[in-house]
């Protein structure tokens, strides 16, 4: 679906093998306080990559700055772009779409028109239509709620809601930053479902989490950032078989 909707990315995956995302070294300081400090991280085509850590390890500061908001010391090469010199409408035109912490909703506004929203770039009405459905189709909640206004939905809706508005935008990388964050059990379970059939659209996903359990089930690599570093990274069972992370993080 990507291909059909985004022009040039086909190219920019070739020049850059099946490598979608690659941080190199990557620093970003808000004036004296130094958030990240020299962070590797590579995202294959078609990965689920988490960033795991606690609050203020640095986690949001990396997804703002892979998506070009912050300037930063490294190199962050999407699709063999590099980030500091690509303007972010060419990053979304590319396909790297952000659903960030806030969710950033148009409160006043319904649920469809939200959802329309996230394809405002894209001119291929019948792709709208179909990832409408398939939006609705991951999220019966929202189906159930076309003309309710973001604002009064509850939080665990609006994360649906967030999440839908960025598929909308036919993503080819999808960056969710703490996307379970608050959220109750049940609606826990609706995201976690939808993860899957995300994926198999052909989408690939860097998902930043505190929720260790819930990137472990979903992730195919993860990394462990602390205070701004890189300490541990591997596959969900190298990281349940680190006998620091099940101390740390999972409750012994
Ligand atoms: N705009 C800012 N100005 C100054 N310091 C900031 C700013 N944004 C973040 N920081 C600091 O950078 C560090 C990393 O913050 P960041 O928000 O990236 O962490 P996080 O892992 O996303 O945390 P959380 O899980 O609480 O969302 C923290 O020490 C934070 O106080
Ligand atoms: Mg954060």
């Amino acid at each position: 679906m990507s291909s059909q909707t985004r022009s040039g990315s086909a190219d920019a995956a070739t020049a850059s093998g099946s490598i979608v995302l690659e941080a190199t070294d990557v620093q970003v300081s808000y004036g004296k306080v130094t958030a990240l400090r020299g962070v590797d991280l590579e995202l294959g085509e078609g990965e689920l990559v988490s960033l795991i850590g606690p609050n203020g390890a640095g986690k949001t500061t990396f997804c703002d700055t892979v998506n070009g908001f912050l300037p930063f010391g490294g190199s962050v090469q999407y699709r063999g772009m590099e980030v500091g010199s690509t303007s972010r409408d060419e990053l979304v035109d590319r396909g790297m779409i952000y659903c960030t912490e806030e969710r950033d909703l148009f409160g006043f506004m319904d649920v469809e028109d939200n959802l329309r929203l996230g394809a405002y770039a894209i001119d291929d009405e019948d792709y709208v239509d179909q990832q409408l459905e398939f939006v609705y189709d991951l999220f019966p909640r929202l189906e159930e709620r076309t003309e309710q206004n973001a604002r009064s939905m509850s939080g665990g809706e609006q994360q649906m809601l967030a999440i839908g508005r960025a598929l909308m935008g036919d993503p080819d990388l999808l960056v969710l930053d703490e996307p379970t964050i608050g959220l109750a059990p049940v609606i826990l379970e609706d995201i976690s479902q939808a993860i899957d059939p995300i994926q198999e659209q052909g989408v690939s996903i860097l998902l930043t989490e505190q929720n260790v359990t819930f990137a472990l089930d979903h992730a195919d690599r993860m990394y462990l950032l602390e205070n701004g570093e890189v300490v541990k990274t591997g596959t969900p069972e190298q990281l349940r078989g680190d006998d620091y992370i099940r101390e740390t993080y999972l409750g012994g």
